[in-house]
């Protein structure tokens, strides 16, 4: 191993971990525990909760499954901003303190500590039908071929297929924290992925899904759902558009021409 990298593994300092402990089912109110570990510039917010749950706490809860910033499960508050625990550093985010805060994520229930319920943002997910629909049945049940689609046409809504699930962006989100009905920005960013396919049929099935009161006319572009997502996926500018797609579909205008539709191409999304 070259020197530089077994420097990342070097302890260096003693950092306070200060986390969120909550457990509704039989805690009247949740309280703050702090907890000491020595951490090396590698180590990451999850490596350190390991470390407190196999060494010094096991009855920390906390949720995690790849550990490399793909499967979503592990966003929380870190410092007050949604964050992957897998893939931020402790050190990074202590700025010279010696002081780490840990809280669930804002706009979601606590099933557990860091630990949240996501059973109404699958639900939102799982409302604007978050896959292709096809009219061609027949098609569908007897396959004759494969669905082709251009870079150009691929290119309208590539920048959404990075999302994660991970609820960072609906946890930024001031429209999902004063209305709960909200579709919020995840779901209604897919809704715009789907409805600008061109393999999809399914675009007058969902509008009166996200045509609604609680649907994207509430949000209010602050883009705070933007500035949190670790995949870079800017949901803010696919509820715009999706606004946009109504509009036009209202004035019997056609739907976007794809000049219209950002990022044009795909060498121009940012990727982690
Ligand atoms: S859009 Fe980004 S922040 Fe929102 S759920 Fe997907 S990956 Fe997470
Ligand atoms: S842009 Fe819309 S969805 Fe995103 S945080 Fe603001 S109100 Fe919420
Ligand atoms: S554990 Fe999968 S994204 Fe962090």
């Amino acid at each position: 191993m070259e020197q530089s990298s077994m420097d990342l593994w070097k302890p260096i300092k003693v950092i306070r971990l200060r986390v969120y402990r909550y457990n509704p089912k039989k805690d009247y109110f949740p309280e703050w525990r702090e907890y000491e570990i020595e951490v090396s510039r590698g180590t990451t917010i999850l490596d350190a909760l390991l470390r407190i749950k196999e060494e010094i706490d096991p009855s920390l809860s906390f949720r995690y499954s790849c550990g490399q910033a793909l499967c979503g499960s592990c966003a929380m508050m870190i410092n007050g901003r949604q964050m992957l625990a897998c893939r931020t550093r402790v050190l990074e985010v202590a700025h010279g303190r010696d002081l780490v805060e840990l809280r669930p994520l804002d706009n979601f229930p606590v099933i557990r500590d860091l630990a949240c319920d996501f059973t109404s943002f699958f639900e939102k997910h799982r409302a604007v039908k978050p896959w292709i629909i096809r009219k061609d049945s027949d098609e569908l049940d007897n396959p004759t071929g494969e669905y082709k689609q251009s870079i150009e046409e691929y290119a309208r809504y590539y920048q959404f297929t990075d999302c994660l699930k991970c609820g960072a962006c609906y946890s930024a989100c001031p429209t999902t924290a004063t209305d709960h009905a909200y579709l919020g920005p995840q779901a209604l960013s897919q809704a715009y992925r789907y409805m600008v396919d061109s393999r999809d049929d399914g675009f007058d099935e969902r509008i009166p899904i996200v045509d609604t009161e609680h649907g994207c006319w509430r949000c209010h572009f602050a883009t705070s759902c933007s500035d949190v997502c670790p995949k870079y996926v800017d949901p803010a500018q696919g509820i715009q558009l999706l606004k946009k797609l109504i509009i036009r579909r209202k004035f019997g205008l056609k739907p976007h021409r794809p000049a219209e539709v950002l990022p044009s191409k795909i060498g121009e999304v940012k990727r982690r």
